[in-house]
């Protein structure tokens, strides 16, 4: 709900548990007052007017003691008295203006529009927007500022627009999609940290100091190393208790987000595209808009803002269409065979996919070409291997009562590659010899007719296949990005509107295709992505020793549905052995699937993996709609843990991983959680029935869940004892 009091100028808004109240200041600046848990209608101007002298100059003409740097502001542009990190920095002709943003319009209205061109949280019915308008009369500059907000789910998505309505040009440095200023810095920061198949293993905390904390990527990607969620929290929060608030990026491009606290001790949170290398012209009449930040806020501690962040991706990013159903249980090739796949091959894997529970091959990298050194750009398939073409294999694939799934590589291009060779200026570069990662290079989607290009040569190829699945990847970071069209300083930012370009072209063209994204494993899982891909493949180490920590530092800010996770030799990256129960009880953590070569299993085997896919789909509601309650953290020691909760409490599921043997298997107890005290509960495994008070207060002995194998985990189904 929004509301604005006329009379004191205030806005508030209101989400179920939340408010976010700020207002027109006496200089028509907008003024942040409050953000936390839920308040009344009541004026809080009183906390934002603190006066204390400082050496700035600043609009107040009478009172001395005015200082801009106290007060909480909604946008903070450099140079306008506040001498704090500035949330915007733009200039026009050249000089760098202080700018005086001044309130003039305001609407409220159900809904929200869309923001062309670029990923953003879809309407649902309790939507409503605040749209208000500053200008800069000086510089001839407009700012909208948007606030959606997403009632049910705690969500806030704030985005804006800069216009120059002047008649010169205006430059932008620097253009945070949110500011939010907080009283106090006694907070901790929260990043999910990685690198290469560690991906978002590392959910880092750390104390805000005097300074500022930066989390950015300048990968041209969000990047394996970094990710633009970020959460600051009181420092007494932890899983179950305290305050967090927690923010993300619409956005899976190079970011920048600052926690920075003042001379003062106040703090400063910013998140937008990233200010390295942008200089944006503005030329009349022009405008540009910001990626969308979301953020959300939980007393209820770091689980509570990861459940409504995952309510609210399910809510609002993911597709309708995708969100709530089965997900394909895929055979994904790639492990099975590399770039050695054949069709041949591809139907010897299918033709066990039914004995395994399987119902979608997917034929991975590999089919245009036999190594990584050609055929991207060219996408022609390789029709030595690939004899019907690949419109042929879907059909004999559909044929067997199987679906069909495709890997693309489509931002890329391959140094050995036709259309390299007849256009070298359609790669980004600044230079005559690009640097190369993976022999290849990004093509320029900053240029909409490459964009058609690759989307016509796509479509040329698979003309008339019928492709249920698509894994779209991309295997390198970018460097030097220059285009030999676009302006330097704007080339990161219109490469990713490309991209997304492109995406919406073929996601438009192939019709019902499910598409799951990929970057060199999980270097770009962010919402961006997932507005267009209802999963992202999490990683490409899928040792699950590994993958507990990458699959439990992902679900701090995703749900986990949105993690494609597979069953595979496990030993790939690290030569490290595990149990195929193991296994299965870490890739059932998100939407699961296979990784292997199936002619190398015998019958008994494929049984195994039968049973896993039927028991998967027992308990695929719960990863698609239910609640996620994490109990013991892998970082924490030898142990992880966490419930799959329904939302109407009626059935559950614990897993407990032990990732090293230690004695304490045995003397541990486990309290679980989010469960109804007031409901009996069934272990389905052991028949005992409790009240989940019970299982929550006194919990349950860890060493009773092992009279089996303790290398393979073990899971349980929970459900209600109807009275
Ligand atoms: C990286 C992906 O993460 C892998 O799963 C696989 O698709 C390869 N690329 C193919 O080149």
């Amino acid at each position: 709900m929004i509301r604005f009091n006329q009379k004191e100028q205030i806005f508030h808004l209101q989400t179920k548990n939340t408010s976010y109240v700020f207002c027109i200041s006496d200089f028509n600046s907008l003024e942040h007052l409050y953000y936390g848990k839920k308040i009344p209608d009541d004026n809080v101007k009183h906390i934002g007017n603190r006066q204390i002298y400082g050496h700035v100059a600043h609009e107040h003409r009478e009172k001395r003691e005015f200082n801009a740097s106290v007060q909480g502001f909604e946008i903070a542009p450099f140079n306008s008295g506040d001498i704090r990190t500035p949330s915007v920095i733009y200039n026009c002709d050249g000089n760098v203006d202080c700018n005086r943003l001044r309130y003039r319009s305001h609407q409220i209205y159900k809904g929200r529009k869309q923001i062309d061109g670029m990923p953003y949280s879809r309407e649902s019915e309790d939507t409503e927007t605040l749209q208000i308008t500053l200008t800069d009369d000086d510089n001839q500059v407009e700012f909208t500022l948007f606030y959606t907000v997403f009632q049910n789910v705690d969500v806030i998505a704030r985005h804006q627009t800069i216009k120059n309505t002047g008649k010169t040009n205006v430059t932008v440095q620097k253009f945070a999609s949110a500011c939010v200023d907080f009283y106090g810095m006694d907070y901790d920061v929260i990043t999910l940290e990685g690198m290469y198949i560690y991906e978002r293993a590392m959910v880092s905390r750390n104390r805000i100091k005097r300074g500022t904390f930066k989390n950015e990527s300048l990968t041209g990607t969000t990047s394996h190393c970094k990710n633009p969620f970020i959460a600051i929290c009181s420092p007494n929060a932890d899983e179950e208790m305290g305050e967090v608030y927690g923010f993300n990026l619409v956005y899976s491009g190079n970011f920048s987000e600052e926690v920075s606290v003042s001379f003062l001790g106040d703090t400063r949170v910013l998140l937008g595209i990233s200010d390295v290398g942008l200089y944006w012209t503005l030329k009349p009449n022009e405008s540009l808009c910001s990626p969308e930040a979301v953020m959300t806020y939980s007393n209820g501690g770091i689980g509570q803002m990861s459940r409504n962040f995952h309510d609210h991706v399910r809510q609002s990013i993911i597709e309708k269409e995708f969100v709530y159903s089965a997900r394909p249980i895929v055979i994904n090739s790639w492990e099975a065979s590399y770039f050695a796949v054949s069709e041949d091959k591809v139907l010897e894997l299918a033709s066990s996919a039914k004995d395994c529970g399987i119902d979608t091959v997917v034929l991975d990298d590999g089919w245009f070409r036999p190594h990584d050194k050609q055929g991207l750009g060219d996408w022609r398939t390789d029709k030595e291997r690939f004899p019907s073409g690949i419109k042929g294999l879907a059909d004999k694939i559909h044929a067997m009562g199987l679906k069909f799934g495709l890997w693309l590589e489509p931002e890329m291009v391959n140094e050995n590659s036709e259309l390299y060779k007849t256009h070298p200026e359609y790669v980004l570069t600044t230079s005559k010899t690009p640097l190369i990662s993976r022999h290849q290079y990004i093509l320029d989607l900053t240029r909409d007719e490459v964009v058609n290009l690759i989307a016509d040569r796509i479509s040329q190829e698979l003309e008339g296949a019928e492709i249920d699945y698509i894994k779209w990847d991309f295997n390198r970071y970018a460097t030097e990005a220059g285009s030999f069209k676009t302006a330097q300083g704007e080339v990161y930012h219109r490469q990713m509107l490309g991209s997304y370009k492109l995406l919406a072209i073929l996601k438009q063209r192939l019709g019902k295709a499910l598409f799951e994204t990929c970057c060199g494993g999980g270097g770009r899982f962010d919402l961006g992505m997932l507005y267009y891909s209802p999963q992202i493949w999490t990683s490409d180490n899928t040792d699950p020793y590994a993958r507990v920590f990458i699959q439990n530092g992902t679900s701090v800010a995703y749900p986990v549905s949105t993690l494609s996770c597979h069953f595979t030799r496990g030993d790939c990256t690290s030569g490290r052995e595990s149990t195929y129960e193991f296994r299965y009880n870490v890739a059932s953590f998100g939407s699961y699937g296979y990784e292997l070569d199936l002619s190398e299993y015998s019958s008994e085997d494929k049984k195994m993996f039968k049973g896993y896919s039927e028991k998967y789909r027992e308990i695929e509601d719960l990863n698609l709609k239910g609640d996620l309650y994490r109990i013991i953290s892998p970082e924490s020691g030898s142990f992880c843990a966490y419930m799959k909760v329904s939302k109407q409490k009626d059935k559950a599921y614990l897993t407990f991983l032990e990732l090293n043997a230690t004695g304490f298997v045995e003397s541990t107890t486990l309290r679980l959680k989010g469960l109804d005290p007031d409901k009996q509960y069934k272990n389905e495994e052991s028949g005992v029935v409790l009240y989940g008070s019970t299982l929550m207060n006194v919990g349950i002995r860890i060493g009773d869940l092992f009279r089996k194998k303790r290398s393979d985990g073990y899971s349980v189904l929970f459900t209600e004892v109807k009275k």
